[in-house]
């Protein structure tokens, strides 16, 4: 089945492959920096590689599981979403006031819409069980909804009339603990039973995980926006311990099984040590431990989590997702290979070590990129074989299963 998003998918994380080679290439003092391509570099894995994945995935899953017919392609929320993506693009570098606010405006309606129709789908009987996943789709887009507003306001000033203390953590908190963790965590409950062949290990515990998350993610939210722990401990503390067992219940049911450990499946649960770098070292910055390079780590970390965790993720389920509803492949593959895994792994660790080593940060974080770069041709030469392929075959998926 052709998708536009699956396309729009593949050209951001070709990008992201550019962005990763341009800020190797400009720590090794190679190429000059460029305004904007910082911006730009995470914005291509959130914004253009993941958000389309969710865009053109979410309502076909949420069908599926529903035992509705697959939806028709919503052209209006496709071109609303990649108006605003576009006119960010060209409004961030220059900083210009007008564009930022109309695509922050276009995309906050394109998902506004999206929720609509997520909402919207109805089971045609009673007896039909919600898909499990929907209830995390739908939290996690109502915190992109609040990411966003703070994101197109962050060099407005509009954080002053909202009253916001820190405004680019509260930005990255609900874009980060709430829009993606649940975006994933929804993806997990919803096709492990698919790729794993096996169910998740307590089905009960699903929505626990969900009301811990949720909550978790708004007082991560919340502690920035008032510069208060009283929101950020719980919030961390709820967030962490949801998704260490929502983590448990993806490993559990492998243990012993040596053949479901694909490298993709290492992909996805290994993504999640890049969350706990940073969380593990959080009360260091807290306590303002003396000699810590608390600055260094705000300037960095972000960019180790995204790469480290949200594009890792991708790499083992954006190829999955492709091979499912693009091609006639009906054999649920996670994507990834070793050298994908050890490369980014290895990427994180290098950026990791150059935030404690200032004098040699240059060189390692060159190198840290480089290895995001090269860890990101396998996957982006994968896609590219998926997409062909269901070019080739006149895409015409038979989206049978309901897992
Ligand atoms: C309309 C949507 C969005 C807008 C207008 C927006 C805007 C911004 C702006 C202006 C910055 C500050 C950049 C800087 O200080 O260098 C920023 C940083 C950031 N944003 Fe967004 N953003 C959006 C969506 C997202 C999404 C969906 C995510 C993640 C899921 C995200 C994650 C981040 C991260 C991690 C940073 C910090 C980057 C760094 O420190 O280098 N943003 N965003």
């Amino acid at each position: 089945m052709f998708n536009p998003y699956f396309l729009m998918t593949f050209l951001y994380v070709a990008l992201a492959v550019l962005g990763a080679l341009d800020a190797s290439l400009t720590h090794f003092q190679i190429m000059p920096v460029l305004a904007g391509l910082r911006w730009m570099r995470v914005h291509f894995i959130t914004l253009g590689a993941l958000t389309e994945l969710a865009f053109g995935i979410l309502p076909i899953i949420a069908a599926l599981r529903l035992k509705l017919p697959i939806p028709k392609i919503r052209w209006d929320i496709w071109l609303t979403l990649n108006l605003g993506l576009l006119v960010l693009l060209l409004g961030i570098p220059l900083v210009n006031g007008a564009l930022i606010t109309t695509g922050g405006t276009l995309i906050f309606i394109a998902v506004l819409l999206l929720i609509i129709q997520l909402s919207r789908l109805r089971a045609p009987q009673s007896e039909t069980p919600p898909s499990a996943g929907r209830k995390f789709y739908i939290a996690g887009l109502i915190y992109l909804l609040l990411g966003i507003i703070v994101g197109t306001g962050l060099w407005q000033g509009w954080s002053t009339w909202l009253q916001i203390k820190v405004p680019i953590e509260v930005h990255i908190h609900a874009n980060n603990w709430g829009f993606m963790s649940l975006l994933f965590a929804g993806l997990l409950v919803d096709l492990y039973p698919g790729f794993a062949g096996r169910d998740l290990q307590w089905k009960r515990s699903i929505t626990p995980i969900f009301w811990m998350m949720t909550l978790g993610a708004l007082g991560l939210v919340l502690g920035p926006w008032f510069q208060s722990n009283l929101f950020s401990v719980p919030g961390l503390i709820l967030h962490l311990s949801a998704t260490l067992w929502l983590l448990l219940n993806v490993i559990k049911p492998l243990i012993n099984q040596r053949g479901s450990w694909s490298a993709g499946m290492f992909h996805l649960v290994t993504s999640y040590a890049w969350i706990l770098a940073p969380v593990l070292i959080a009360p260091l910055i807290i306590l303002q431990v003396p000699g810590f390079p608390g600055a260094g780590i705000e300037q960095n970390a972000p960019q180790a989590l995204i790469y480290g965790w949200v594009l890792q993720f991708g790499y083992a389920i954006i190829p999955l997702l492709f091979r499912r509803f693009f091609t006639a492949d009906t054999q649920p593959r996670l994507g990834g290979n070793w050298f994908s895994l050890l490369a980014v792994h290895l990427g994180g660790l290098l950026l990791w070590s150059g935030i404690f080593l200032p004098e040699s940060q240059a060189v390692l974080h060159g190198l840290a990129y480089g290895l995001w770069f090269a860890s990101m041709l396998p996957i982006a030469y994968e896609l590219w074989q998926i997409i062909h392929a269901g070019f080739e075959q006149g895409a015409a998926p038979a989206p049978a299963r309901h897992n």
